[in-house]
């Protein structure tokens, strides 16, 4: 499953990028206005710290416009990816740019039905919004499996599952058992990622018996184990 952080915050971009393990980045109006930044620049420095998809949204609410904003907006960077909602304007919009060749994401899928017009649309990705459905007492990981099922029933079908609306790592877990092609989440869920009290508890215990080892400079000792048999 590759990962995308979901954020328009350069700090935590630029924090993620060097663990080295993240594919793209979605961001959406929200969490630009967050921010307080240009939108434009935002997106370019985004698109030059990780070198992968980057979901930019539009916001007009008619296809016209909407067409106009994402034809600009795929300018902006080549590892742009425009957002669009599914919305009837937000699928005419998706058609019309990938059939420009633009990569697009359709956003806020709520149910199977639009994943099927999104797919129809020639979308790259559908995000369907996981944590959104469970606040509404709602099985959101039930619809990323049905999605990805009815993705399989039609193997030409080129569009990616792309999990949205993240908000804990089971989500994470979850996603990738239901065989979601990508997630999206902030920084935070990721960093949940790591926790377990025994790697914690192993981690010190090693620490504290190696202090026992008489020489313990792993690197010094490598060096002139190489240097002897050079
Ligand atoms: O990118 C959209 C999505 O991931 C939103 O998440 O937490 O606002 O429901 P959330």
């Amino acid at each position: 499953m590759k990962m995308f952080l979901d954020t328009a915050n350069l700090d935590e971009i630029r924090e993620g990028a060097s663990w080295g393990l993240f594919d793209g980045v979605t961001t959406n109006p929200s969490l630009i206005a967050k921010e307080g930044r240009d939108f434009i620049a935002t997106i370019h420095e985004i698109a030059e710290l990780i070198d992968g998809p980057v979901s930019a949204e539009t916001v007009a609410t008619d296809a016209p416009t909407m067409i106009r904003e994402g034809r600009l907006l795929a300018k902006v960077h080549r590892n742009v990816v425009v957002k669009v909602p599914l919305t009837i304007e937000g699928i005419k919009t998706c058609k019309a740019l990938a059939d420009d060749g633009i990569r697009v994401n359709v956003t806020l899928c709520f149910q199977p039905a639009q994943a099927i017009y999104a797919a129809k649309a020639g979308a790259a990705y559908i995000s369907p919004f996981v944590g959104r459905l469970d606040d509404v007492s709602e099985d959101g990981i039930d619809l990323i499996a049905k999605i990805v099922q009815i993705y399989q029933n039609y193997p030409a079908l080129e569009t990616e599952v792309l999990s949205a609306s993240i908000r804990h790592p089971m989500h994470v877990v979850q996603s990738a058992l239901a065989g979601a092609h990508v997630c999206t989440a902030p920084l935070k869920v990721y960093k949940q990622l790591f926790s377990h009290p025994l790697t914690d508890k192993g981690n010190v215990a090693f620490l504290k018996d190696w202090e026992t080892v008489p020489d313990r400079d792993i690197i010094g000792q490598v060096e002139r184990w190489l240097a002897k048999r050079s």
